[in-house]
């Protein structure tokens, strides 16, 4: 029994506005892909466990760059790139196809699904979403407590002034993060679930634990971590650079 990842890695970065699409902007001399495939492999879950195929979607047209940033990894990990979707949903469904439908995926009974856009997501993190998997979850994500006090409201297309529906208990609230992770079986039903919804940006899970919740299915949240942030604007990839401690 195995665990793999779908990294994600086929988004445009249209907010980071950058020249690259985000995968491949660099990050201290790496690029993000580069930096979270690392990261991702570094993991040791207990019993020394470790990712052992890693399937990237990347952008249709740049499947040679991001094949070409990631081959220092083909000596230590099964490695596919496979080109991505029009939403991540989709992305994601095509790198799990490609996952099935390759041979070196027989003993996987664990999918990893991360963000190349949270590159420095560290390996402790990956490490603990896969323990809470084989501990006998078989949906995790990680969270944060939200320090924001969030309110939900009505919002009306065109109008500036938006009326206040109520405030959300905040002790119950968690931001999720990537790396999520499931039980293999329960990846692919929740992906054949949403199937219908998956190449419209506005109706297509933005997470695949979402997906799960979809079948009625439990989701579980375990301790996510600061330096598994988002990078989404030109502002997040300037607070990445920031010096951080070293990971654990
Ligand atoms: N992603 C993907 N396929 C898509 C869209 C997104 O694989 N069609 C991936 C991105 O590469 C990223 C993750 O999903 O790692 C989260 O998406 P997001 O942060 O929204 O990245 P982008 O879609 O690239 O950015 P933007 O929305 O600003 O264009
Ligand atoms: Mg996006």
């Amino acid at each position: 029994m195995s665990v793999a990842a779908v990294l994600t890695a086929a988004g445009s970065g249209s907010r980071l506005g950058h020249s690259l699409p985000k995968a491949l902007v660099p990050l201290g001399g790496q690029s993000l892909v580069a930096h979270a495939a690392r990261n991702l492999l570094a993991a040791r879950a207990a019993g020394d466990e470790r990712v052992r195929v890693l399937v990237v979607t990347a952008p249709a047209f740049h499947l040679d760059a991001i094949e070409r940033e990631l081959a220092g990894f083909a000596d230590e990990v099964a490695l596919l790139v496979v080109a991505g979707g029009s939403t991540r949903q989709a992305s994601v469904a095509a790198g799990l196809a490609a996952l099935l439908a390759d041979p070196r995926s027989q003993e996987v009974d664990v999918v990893l699904v991360h963000d190349a856009a949270r590159p420095l997501a560290p390996p402790s993190l990956v490490a603990r979403v896969v323990d809470a998997v084989r501990a006998g979850h078989p949906a995790v994500v990680p969270g944060l407590p939200v320090t924001d006090t969030i309110k939900r409201v009505a919002p009306h297309r065109g109008v500036a002034v938006e009326p206040v529906l109520e405030t959300v208990p905040r002790g119950e609230l968690r931001a999720v993060q990537t790396p999520q992770g499931f039980a293999r079986d329960l990846l692919v039903r929740a992906h054949a679930g949403g199937a219908a919804h998956a190449h419209d940006e506005a109706l297509a899970a933005s997470d695949d634990a979402g997906l799960v919740e979809l079948l009625g299915e439990p989701v579980w949240v375990v301790a996510g971590d600061e330096r598994a942030g988002k990078i989404t604007t030109a502002r997040d990839l300037a607070v990445a650079q920031l010096p951080t401690e070293d990971d654990e």
